[in-house]
């Protein structure tokens, strides 16, 4: 990879379909800026959590949400979310209730809007920290936040692969549930977006999806056109 390749990779997808274990490897063997989204919508949850919100409208939310601070703390190759100075840890970002509610909040336009921005600058942070590229999950990366990406990938896996890897994860997440309401939502639902290459991890080992994701994105580079 020469200096000026500088790539990015959306990968979108439900609920535990490999999309987190995937981008944080390939983050490390190509070097580049991962970004979990849904860690984004999870911390913003727990802030309207904690402001009471949980019932509130859209607009006591916005309301909410223009008086909030929005920070980014990088640590090693991962971007984490800062809000109002605080960043909540994996667990806390995981927790039953964040789980049940996230959706909810997710699918208001405002809380999208929101984050739109935050999310497209973190290319330009990646750039700032001279990462080789940014690599972003969540549900409407490759259709709404970077719909030009060097690569765009739709994960999924059928539904006893997804819950039994929830199991193991030793969660509390109705991820079935989730995906509904993620899938039917009107503001940027979760869909393969047109274009996107469909991955399906059910019966593949993690190794066997990094490799073929490697496969993947050395083509890419390859085909890239570098002025
Ligand atoms: O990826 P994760 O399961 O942590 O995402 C939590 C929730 O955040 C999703 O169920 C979805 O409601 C929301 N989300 C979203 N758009 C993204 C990423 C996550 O709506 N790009």
């Amino acid at each position: 990879m020469t200096s000026q390749d500088f790539i990015i990779i959306a990968i979108d997808g439900g609920a535990a379909s490999g999309k987190s274990t995937t981008a944080r490897a390939l983050s490390e063997k190509y070097k580049l800026l991962h970004v979990d989204t849904g860690s984004h919508y999870r911390a913003l949850t727990q802030a309207l959590l904690n402001a009471g919100l949980e019932s509130a409208s859209e607009s006591q939310v916005q309301n909410y949400l223009s008086k909030l601070n929005l920070d980014v703390d990088i640590e090693k190759r991962t971007a984490h979310i800062v809000l109002n100075d605080k960043r909540l840890n994996y667990s806390e970002l995981r927790s039953p209730k964040i789980n049940e509610t996230v959706s909810y909040f997710a699918a208001m336009p405002s809380v999208r809007s929101y984050l739109l921005n935050y999310q497209r600058n973190q290319a330009h942070i990646a750039k700032e920290h001279n990462f080789s590229g940014l690599i972003m999950e969540g549900r409407d990366i490759g259709s709404v936040i970077f719909p030009s990406a060097t690569l765009r990938l739709f994960f999924y896996a059928d539904e006893a692969t997804r819950a039994s890897r929830r199991q193991k994860d030793g969660e509390q997440d109705a991820i079935a549930q989730r995906d509904k309401l993620d899938s039917q939502r009107k503001a940027a639902p979760l869909t393969c977006p047109e274009g996107a290459i469909q991955v399906d991890t059910s019966s593949k080992s993690i190794d066997e999806v990094i490799q073929a994701m490697s496969i993947l994105i050395e083509d890419a580079l390859k085909n890239a056109v570098h002025p």
